[in-house]
């Protein structure tokens, strides 16, 4: 567990070091669980924004993109149901005056309990070692099995208590359970209430509730309003769909883990409208799909894993996760949805205007169903840059790097051109005049800034899959020394044949096969 934190500790260092993310308004001290993304950051984020676009738009022909406002009309969410629905159960502590999720605090409970359970088969495993057998021993150790029914009791009160949004049975719960507030160790609750996550603001020229808008919580509401638009000046057939990228906005009360939970942050969603009824095999086949996607990038299958929910959201009739295992454990990192009919009927409902769609095969009109597909950009970010970050040692006895393993097609700089000698201006000339023929195919570096040990090292840091140095040899022959980043091989290449090889090599193509 402190090795766990200490490596996301490194990370969330590394991230600002580098120049990945920072602290959003750092100069003021910062503003919570709001962040900005700096110079290998943006890249490596719009690199993963293009495999997601490029993998659901330009290979499907029977999905569009399109790009809706962040404002609505306010009817959006009460259609919905964010207005009414879309809350977190709060409790405050009296004392310390800190606020809380109720359900995150009695997770946290549970995760000690988990804990528990692996230390003691930890201990077994040191004890019996070869020999030992795993299944076994959870389901017959007195001690694992006492803990496994505890965390089992609590998983199944939770569960039913935010199913019916029972918010007197969650308080009975921490009270039950004593649990202290994290910071202050106190037990002195307030009562469990709705926080509703939207934030909301005024415009310019209606006074009162009637201007009240909302930073819309979800990108998914301009996909639905806009189905009748889409289908029409498309003349996409169901089963079609529609895929945008944005910013979306929760007024997050526990905002911790970094970029994992924001306030500000991006969703890349997918809404696929298909005939009523056929929701089950859809909601199959894009699990199938977005779990493939995530492979696609080279991510160990142990890293992965699918996790239905338990509480379903408002609008859903199944629910998936994609988990990662994040440097502080399995959490959410894209989720699969069966929407029904619910948003496109409640949209018809309110609006009083028909959304319909005229099935050509079946000779009938019918509100579509709907499964989605939705994962946020920054949590793909996390999870990507968690996937990558390696400390190891140079072969060789170069000491120690740290290195981030990301995909070449991720990877924010393709190459570094660096001259062996920065003084030697026939080398320096050489160098310069490379980077000025790739930088028209691949966002490439140029650095003489230090010694070649150390300029490899920070093209090491921020993942570049390549690098190129050119040296005396070069002026004799044009070819230079390609170093690629992970295995460290170094291979003599002319430079006519570079910009063919990095283009083969970090290629987003090779994803998609
Ligand atoms: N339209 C469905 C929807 O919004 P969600 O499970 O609430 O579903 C989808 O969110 C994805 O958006 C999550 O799987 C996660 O990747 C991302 N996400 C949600 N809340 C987030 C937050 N506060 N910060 C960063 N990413 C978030």
């Amino acid at each position: 567990m402190a090795q766990q934190s200490d490596l996301f500790k490194n990370l969330v260092a590394h991230c600002k070091e580098y120049g990945f993310i920072f602290q959003s308004s750092e100069v003021y001290d910062g503003l919570s669980a709001v962040y900005d993304y700096g110079p290998y950051g943006v890249e490596l984020k719009n690199n993963i924004k293009d495999y997601w676009w490029r993998s659901m738009v330009q290979l499907h022909d029977n999905i569009v993109g399109i790009d809706a406002a962040i404002f609505m009309h306010p009817k959006t969410w009460k259609a919905s149901g964010h207005v009414d629905a879309f809350n977190d159960p709060l409790i405050d502590n009296k004392d310390s005056k800190k606020r809380y999720r109720a359900d995150v605090l009695i997770e946290e409970q549970m995760e000690k309990i988990e804990a528990k359970i692996e230390k003691e088969v930890e201990k077994a495993r040191k004890r019996f070692g070869d020999s030992f057998d795993e299944a076994m021993f959870r389901s017959t150790n007195p001690r694992v099995m006492e803990y496994s029914a505890q965390f089992e009791a609590i998983r199944q009160r939770l569960a039913a208590a935010m199913t019916k949004g029972d918010l007197a049975e969650l308080r009975q719960i921490i009270e039950d359970l004593e649990i202290a507030d994290p910071e202050s160790g106190s037990r002195n609750w307030t009562e469990v209430r709705q926080f509703n996550l939207m934030f909301s603001t005024q415009l310019g020229n209606i006074a009162g509730e009637e201007g009240k808008l909302y930073l819309r919580p979800e990108t998914a509401q301009g996909i639905f309003v806009n189905f009748l638009n889409v289908q029409k000046t498309t003349r996409q057939k169901i089963p079609f769909g529609i895929a945008q990228i944005g910013k979306a906005f929760r007024n997050e009360i526990v905002a911790r883990q970094f970029i994992f939970r924001m306030r500000e942050f991006e969703q890349m969603e997918m809404q696929f409208f298909i005939r009523p009824g056929e929701q089950k095999k859809w909601y199959e086949y894009w699990k199938e799909a977005r779990m493939k996607w995530h492979l696609a990038l080279g991510t160990s299958s142990s890293k992965l894993r699918f996790h239905d929910h338990d509480n379903l959201a408002h609008y859903a009739d199944a629910a998936v996760d994609i988990q990662f295992e994040f440097p502080f454990g399995f959490k959410e990192l894209e989720g699969i949805h069966s929407r029904t009919d619910f948003d496109l009927g409640n949209h018809q409902e309110l609006s009083g205007k028909k959304i319909q769609y005229f099935d050509p095969e079946l000779q009938e009109n019918y509100v579509p169903f709907v499964v989605e597909t939705s994962i946020g950009v920054d949590r793909m970010f996390l999870a990507m840059m968690s996937n990558a970050l390696v400390e190891e040692d140079v072969p060789g006895g170069e000491g120690a790097r740290a290195v981030l393993k990301l995909h070449p097609a991720l990877a924010p700089v393709k190459c570094a051109i660096l001259p062996l000698k920065r003084n030697e201006e026939r080398i320096v000339n050489m160098a310069q005049g490379i980077f000025n023929k790739l930088k028209f195919s691949f966002n490439v570096q140029y650095d003489d800034t230090g010694s070649i040990g150390k300029l490899y090292r920070r093209q090491d840091a921020i993942g570049t899959p390549f690098c190129v140095t050119v040296d005396f040899e070069s002026l004799d022959d044009n070819t230079v020394t390609l170093r690629e980043r992970d295995s460290l091989q170094q291979e003599r290449v002319h430079i006519d044949q570079l910009e063919g090889i990095i283009r083969e090599r970090v290629d987003m193509r090779q994803l998609f096969v």
